[in-house]
């Protein structure tokens, strides 16, 4: 059957995304914790709730690891099963995974997903060195190899195999910050012109300040049960329709392909398949830009347009708000923020309000296939899902 529900969200929530001083992580689960629960009065979490995944990054930030645990303590859920899920970036698209799993294996009829990272009270290279722990150690990190540097190697390639230029990601950082600005959560709500963007400092050639992610603390999280439970919870439900989960090799320098994740497509082949959908049947996505080449990629990868020509989409303005297919209506992580255990399950909260129609001064008329895509570190994780309005 086309599009059938795998599981069904039933309510979502965001802590404020940017510098969140003296608070601890746990605080900003709880935040977000609290939203969910307040979207969805007809939820009794404690009584409800059957198990917590949470998808987090690091202990290296905190000192604090067994997040699993601390963060259902503090989301108010003792004493049910808590996992955490480590896939670098990647890490709360896998929670959303594990739980869908967990749901439709019979085991847990409702279950909260979501994730978060503290990462702003420590210095720049403390969180780059924290980062590539998530590459590989003996050839990248121990050569001095960072993220940047990682998307930089691949933003040269794809400029030499397919002519995209540092104006078409300065495009997709304009875009995403224009988006943002309409995103009372994001940790960056400030419009940039092409000029800034073009001229900002220079991180890891071709990319410049305004071509990376923010440093941002942050957490999600949405709270999942079957399709047929659905409506006992709410009348507006959005379904899943489609999973996918891939992975590659963990060192970029053992790729076939610098100029696409193979990950991510494979990951996308599944979620397509699963949900009997196309890519031109997708009206919105959140994907994950890292990096502003990291967009580009993604359209190729998800077939938006052809490999090649996602810089030409976005100066097209196909991805902008009123475009074909407006991309990380949020802000993306390069303006909203990429707080990376939250990443994956923050995309999804984006879907959840568009096609709820509650995204407010960037609602997109008439949403009702949403997709996301997740990745984790260069690409040896990739996770999409396609969603669909109940
Ligand atoms: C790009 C980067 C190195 C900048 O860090 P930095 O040089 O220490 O910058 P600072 O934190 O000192 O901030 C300096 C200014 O730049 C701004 N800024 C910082 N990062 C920014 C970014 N990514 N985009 C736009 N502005 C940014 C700050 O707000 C600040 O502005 P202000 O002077 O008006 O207050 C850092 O944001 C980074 O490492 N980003 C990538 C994170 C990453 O790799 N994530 C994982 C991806 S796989």
């Amino acid at each position: 059957m086309k599009d059938k529900p795998l599981v069904s969200l039933i309510s979502a929530g965001l802590s404020k995304f940017g510098k969140l001083e003296g608070l601890y992580a746990r605080e900003i689960f709880a935040e977000a914790a609290k939203e969910a629960y307040e979207r969805c009065p007809k939820l009794d979490p404690k009584k409800d709730i059957k198990a917590l995944y949470v998808g987090h990054m690091g202990e290296s930030y905190e000192h604090q690891g067994h997040t699993g645990a601390t963060m259902a303590d503090w989301a108010g859920l003792l004493h049910i099963p808590a996992t955490r899920t480590e896939a670098a970036c990647a890490s709360s698209g896998a929670a959303l995974r594990t739980a869908l799993q967990a749901v439709l294996s019979g085991l847990s009829d409702v279950v909260m997903v979501g994730g978060v990272e503290k990462m702003t009270h420590r210095s720049t290279a403390d969180v780059t060195e924290y980062l590539a722990m998530a590459s590989d150690f003996p050839f990248e990190q121990w050569q001095g190899m960072t993220f940047p540097g990682l998307y930089a190697l691949m933003a040269t390639a794809h400029m030499h195999e397919y002519g995209t230029t540092e104006k078409d990601m300065a495009t997709v950082a304009v875009k995403n910050h224009y988006h943002g600005s309409l995103n009372p959560k994001a940790h960056m709500q400030k419009e940039i012109t092409l000029e800034t963007a073009m001229t900002s400092r220079v991180v890891a050639w071709p990319l410049k300040l305004y071509d990376c992610s923010l440093i941002t603390d942050g957490a999600s999280c949405l709270i999942l049960t079957k399709p047929e439970l659905a409506s006992k919870f709410t009348d507006t439900p959005v379904h899943i329709v489609g999973s996918g989960q891939a992975s590659d090799t963990i060192g970029l320098y053992e790729r076939e392909s610098l100029t696409s994740l193979a990950a991510a497509k494979l990951a996308a082949k599944q979620a397509y398949e699963m949900a009997d959908m196309k890519p031109e049947d997708i009206n919105i996505a959140e994907v994950h830009d890292c990096f502003t080449i990291a967009e580009i990629i993604a359209y190729e990868d998800l077939g938006f347009c052809k490999a090649g020509e996602g810089g030409k989409l976005a100066e097209e303005g196909e991805t902008r708000l009123g475009g074909r297919i407006p991309v990380n209506t949020s802000g993306g992580l390069k303006s909203k923020g990429h707080p990376v255990g939250a990443t994956g399950t923050a995309q999804a909260y984006e879907i959840f309000l568009q096609l709820t129609g509650q995204a407010e001064r960037r609602q997109v008329k008439d949403a009702e296939i949403g997709l996301t895509h997740n990745v984790g570190g260069s690409g040896a994780t990739a996770t999409v899902h396609i969603y669909r309005r109940g």
